[in-house]
C-alpha cells in the first residue's frame, strides 16, 4: 500500500485473464471497481481493489472528519464539517437544538451514513469499515439503552455478548466496571429499581464493556439532578484520565463543557462556527462590545426588570435570586443607561459588577439568541428519540 500526493492510499491487485491466463497487476484506491484489459489478448475483465483492513495512520488523531455532509432528503442537517479529535482528548460539541451534534455522533458510530465527505475513527473509515469502527467505540446516546427488567449485571453481560466477548473475560470485565462506579452492591438488582442517576452510571459503563478507545457521550447528564450530574462528570473525567479514552461530549451545560473539555467545537446549522480551547473561545468576544453585568438590587421588582429588558442594547436578562440580575448587553454606554433606568424605577442599586465573558456569552454571540423551533420537513423517518415532528428536545424516558 502506498499513498499518492493527496495522501489517498493506493493499492495493487492481480488479475488473471480468463482467456489466456496472463496475470496482470492493476492499481487503484481500495474499494475501486476497475475495468481492465489483458495486455496479451485484449480481453476485458473486472477487478475490485480490495479494501485494506489495516488502520490508517492518524498523526495522533483518534477521529478525523473531512467535509462531512448529511442530507435528510433535501434538508441539510450537516453542511460541511471538518475537524479532528486528538487521541486521549475530551472534545466538546456544543450547539443549539437541531444544530447537528447527534447526527455527527451517529455518523461516527456508523448508525447513519454521511451523504458526502469522510470520517475516520481509530484509523477506519466509517462507511468502508463500519464493523472495525464499531469494535473501537462506545456510545452513550441521548436515549438510555438498557433493559429495565434485567439486573445491572445481566444488562452489562448482554451487551458484552453482542461483542462476542468470551465468558471468563466478560465476567471479570463486568465486575471491574461495577467496581469502577461503586455499584457492586446493586449489581444483581433490576434496573427498574434504580434511581435515574444509578441507571445512568450503569448506562455509561455499558458503553465501556468492549474497552473502547473512543467514547461518545451525547448529553449524558440530561435530566439528572445536581448530585448525579456531578457524579457522571467525575466519571467522564476518570474514564479519560485512568484509561486514556478519547471522548466526544455533547452538552447544553456550558460549565460542564468548560470543566471537562480540552477543546470545544461550536456547531450551528450544520457547520462548525468556532473550534478552540475554552480560554481561546472566550477571547473571541473579549474584543467585542458584549458585556455581562451582575447587578444587586435591594428592592428588586418585576417592573425594574421590564424596564431594563426594554433597553435596546440589552440582549438578555436573567434573575439569579431575589436580589441579583445578570444582564447581557452590547454597546459602550450600557452601564450608565442600565443604572439610570433602574434608579428611575425606584431601584436601590447595591452593586454592579462587569463580569468576564463566559462560554455562554461566546455561545450566544456565535449562535444568536433565537430559540430553534424549526424542524426538518423531512423529519418523518425513525431518527430515534426527540426527532419526531413537534418534539425538539429529547425527553429521556427512565
Ligand atoms: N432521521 C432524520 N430525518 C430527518 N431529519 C432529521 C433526522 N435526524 C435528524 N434530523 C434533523 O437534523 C437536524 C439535526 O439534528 P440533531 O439531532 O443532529 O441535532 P442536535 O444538535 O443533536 O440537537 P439537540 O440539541 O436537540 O439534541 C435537526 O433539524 C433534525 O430535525
Ligand atoms: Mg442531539
Amino acid at each position: 500500500m502506498e499513498s499518492d500526493q493527496l495522501g489517498i492510499t493506493q493499492a495493487t491487485h492481480q488479475f488473471k485473464c480468463p482467456s489466456c491466463n496472463t496475470i496482470g497487476e492493476y492499481s487503484g484506491s481500495p474499494g475501486d471497481h476497475l475495468i481492465v484489459t489483458c495486455t496479451e489478448c485484449n480481453t476485458k475483465g473486472r477487478v475490485t481493489i480490495p479494501d485494506s483492513t489495516e488502520p490508517r495512520t492518524m498523526n495522533g488523531n483518534a477521529i478525523e472528519i473531512s467535509h462531512l455532509r448529511k442530507l435528510f432528503k433535501d434538508f441539510v442537517a450537516i453542511d460541511d464539517v471538518s475537524f479532528a479529535v486528538k487521541k486521549g482528548e475530551i472534545f466538546g460539541l456544543l450547539g443549539p437544538n437541531g444544530a447537528g451534534k447527534s447526527t455527527i455522533i451517529r455518523i461516527l458510530c456508523t448508525l447513519t451514513r454521511p451523504s458526502k465527505g469522510t470520517a475516520t475513527v481509530a484509523g477506519y473509515d466509517v462507511v468502508k469499515h463500519a464493523g472495525k469502527v464499531r469494535q473501537h467505540i462506545g456510545l452513550v446516546s441521548e436515549k438510555m439503552i438498557m433493559y429495565e427488567q434485567l439486573t445491572a449485571r445481566e444488562n452489562l453481560k448482554l451487551f458484552g455478548k453482542l461483542y462476542n466477548l468470551p465468558n471468563d473475560y466478560l465476567n471479570k470485565r463486568v465486575d471491574e466496571l461495577l467496581r469502577f462506579v461503586r455499584m457492586e452492591k446493586w449489581a444483581d438488582q433490576r434496573i427498574s429499581t434504580f434511581s435515574t442517576g444509578m441507571k445512568q452510571r450503569i448506562n455509561v459503563i455499558r458503553a465501556l464493556v468492549n474497552q473502547p478507545e473512543i467514547l461518545y457521550l451525547d448529553e449524558p447528564t440530561l435530566g439528572l439532578d445536581p448530585q448525579s450530574t456531578a457524579e457522571i462528570r467525575e466519571l467522564t473525567r476518570r474514564i479519560n484520565q485512568e484509561h486514556g479514552t478519547t471522548i466526544i461530549l455533547t452538552t447544553h451545560i456550558m460549565g460542564e463543557a468548560e470543566a471537562l473539555c480540552k477543546r470545544i467545537g461550536i456547531i450551528d446549522h450544520g457547520n462548525i462556527v468556532a473550534l478552540d480551547t475554552p480560554a481561546n473561545l472566550k477571547k473571541l468576544i473579549s474584543g467585542t462590545d458584549v458585556s455581562t453585568f451582575e447587578i444587586e438590587i435591594a428592592n428588586l421588582e418585576p417592573r425594574m426588570m421590564t424596564a431594563v429588558q426594554s433597553l435596546p442594547f440589552v440582549k438578555s436578562l436573567v434573575q439569579e435570586d431575589l436580589s441579583h440580575l445578570l444582564v447581557r448587553t452590547t454597546g459602550n454606554d450600557a452601564f450608565d443607561s442600565i443604572v439610570d433606568s433602574l434608579r428611575k424605577n425606584g431601584a436601590k442599586v447595591r452593586m454592579v459588577k462587569n463580569l468576564e465573558p463566559s462560554l455562554e456569552d461566546v455561545f450566544l454571540h456565535l449562535t444568536g439568541r433565537e430559540a430553534r423551533e424549526k424542524i426538518s420537513e423531512n423529519n418523518t423517518s425513525s431518527a430515534g428519540p426527540g426527532h419526531g415532528p413537534g418534539r425538539r428536545r429529547p425527553k429521556r424516558i427512565r
